[in-house]
């Protein structure tokens, strides 16, 4: 698969280098930043102007790095928000972090992706090296990418470099971040996978370098994919032990004394977030396209979806037990973030659980430290403080993400019917 090498491409000349970061949002941000910190120039292009007037505020809302970073990085000028395409011209390097999400149909669209790749292909400068993080469906790299610079540019490991480095960012997760996960590269040939090798190591403390980029494509997929089917593994197992008179929980913390073998998932209301319910579709997209297709991914993956009706099924049941008719009765959702303690409510269980109790004619009120408002069905529900009053008030308390900032005791204490759809640790 690699193209023919007569010569390297100019090598990476330090960290006088200017990168332009395409897409600066939850992934583009903090890698931005990263590399700002090493003494890269890096400017930040987003086709969004409030966002990008956010970041040039240094606004602690667009931040999902540390606020105090961003600042920094603003004062001393090694990262500059833009709308401004021109301020790309002279970038030794681009790194690609737009979305990728699925259309109403549920089947990848690539229109951001396709629009940057265009942009990006009249900015770029012979030498330069381009690399693409956004997550997508293998062959995306060399597929979109590939015809655009080559035909600016020339002969791909010579004139310029390309490459997929997935990225791997957990948002909340305190423990494993930019700067200590280790990356894969896959460069369109090797002399392209050695130069991103070049660029990376001045950011992450280890490369993994594979042969392709459809390589690395598929091996992003292959993580989201894997947490996707054991997620629906454990929902589907939690309906059984439901009927049975089992507690999941117990069953499955038993199963994870077995020290080899065995890697503990928990079941929930749901998948969120952009990644876990949303990436998984770009490989069963391509898989069929390719009359390939894989049934146990399509199966987990409506499992999932199908996870906040059984929520809402939960909840309807436990409204039975209480005196006022379920069309009078009100429902306090707790957390309806996609994971504890984050902000982000894209693709959130709560809101399917959310809009299909407003459609049945129950109240819902949410409560939720990090999400001061939701929208549903079109229109704006804010979130209410927790109070006695409130709590004495409601026919039903809903856990759906539990925030560490949620004070679980006094709501199981003064609330009148509590249901809890969290599980594990
Ligand atoms: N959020 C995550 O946890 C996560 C984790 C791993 C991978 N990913 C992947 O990373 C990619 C980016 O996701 P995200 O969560 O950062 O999305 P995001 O929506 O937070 O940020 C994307 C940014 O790109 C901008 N944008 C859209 N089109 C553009 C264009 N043509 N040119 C320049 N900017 C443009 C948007 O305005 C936005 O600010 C996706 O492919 C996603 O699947 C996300």
């Amino acid at each position: 698969m690699s193209g023919t090498e007569t010569s390297s491409p100019k090598s990476h000349e330090g960290p006088e280098e200017s990168i332009g970061l395409v897409g600066v949002g939850y992934v583009g941000l903090p890698v931005a930043l990263a590399f700002a910190r090493r003494g890269f120039h890096v400017i930040g292009y987003d086709t969004n102007p409030a966002h990008v007037a956010a970041l040039q505020n240094g606004d602690p809302e667009v931040v999902t790095a540390t606020a105090d970073e961003l600042l920094e990085a603003l004062k001393v000028g090694s990262f500059e928000p833009t709308t401004d395409v021109s301020r790309l011209d002279h970038c030794g390097a681009f790194i690609i972090c737009v979305p990728t999400p699925l259309d109403p149909g549920g089947t990848p669209d690539l229109s951001a992706l396709q629009a940057a790749a265009r942009m990006v292909a009249q900015h770029v400068q012979p030498g330069v090296t381009v690399v693409l993080e956004s997550t997508s469906y293998p062959g995306t790299t060399r597929d979109i990418f590939l015809p655009l610079l080559e035909q600016r540019l020339g002969q791909v490991g010579q004139d310029f470099c390309l490459g997929f480095v997935p990225e791997r960012i957990d948002p909340g997760n305190a423990t494993y971040r930019l700067e200590n996960t280790p990356r894969i590269v896959g460069g369109v040939t090797a002399t392209c996978t050695d130069r991103i090798l070049a660029l990376y190591e001045h950011v992450v403390p280890q490369c993994y370098p594979v042969s392709s980029p459809e390589a690395a494509e598929t091996a992003k997929l292959l993580e989201n994919s894997f947490r996707n089917i054991n997620i629906a593994w454990v929902n589907e197992l939690m309906r059984f032990c439901d009927e049975a008179g089992l507690d999941v929980d117990e069953v499955i913390r038993a199963a994870a004394t077995k020290p080899f073998g065995f890697m503990a998932f928990w079941p929930g209301p749901g998948v969120g977030g952009e990644c876990i319910p949303v990436d998984p579709r770009y490989l069963t997209w391509r898989a069929r396209r390719a009359r390939s297709p894989l049934h146990l991914l399509e199966r987990a993956l409506d499992t999932n979806d199908w996870q906040p009706f059984y929520a809402v099924q939960q909840i309807q049941y436990v409204l039975q037990q209480s005196t006022r008719p379920a069309s009078e009765a009100l429902v306090l959702l707790i957390g309806v973030a996609y994971k504890p303690n984050v902000a982000d409510v894209r693709n959130a269980p709560a809101l399917v659980i959310m809009e299909r109790l407003v459609r049945c004619g129950i109240r819902v009120v949410y409560h939720d430290p990090y999400v001061s408002s939701v929208d549903i069905n079109g229109e704006f529900c804010h979130s209410v403080s927790l109070s006695d009053d409130l709590l004495h008030e409601v026919d039903l308390a809903v856990m759906v993400t539990e925030h560490a900032n949620i004070d679980r005791e006094y709501i199981t204490r003064e609330t009148p019917r509590f249901l809890d759809l969290t599980h594990g640790d």
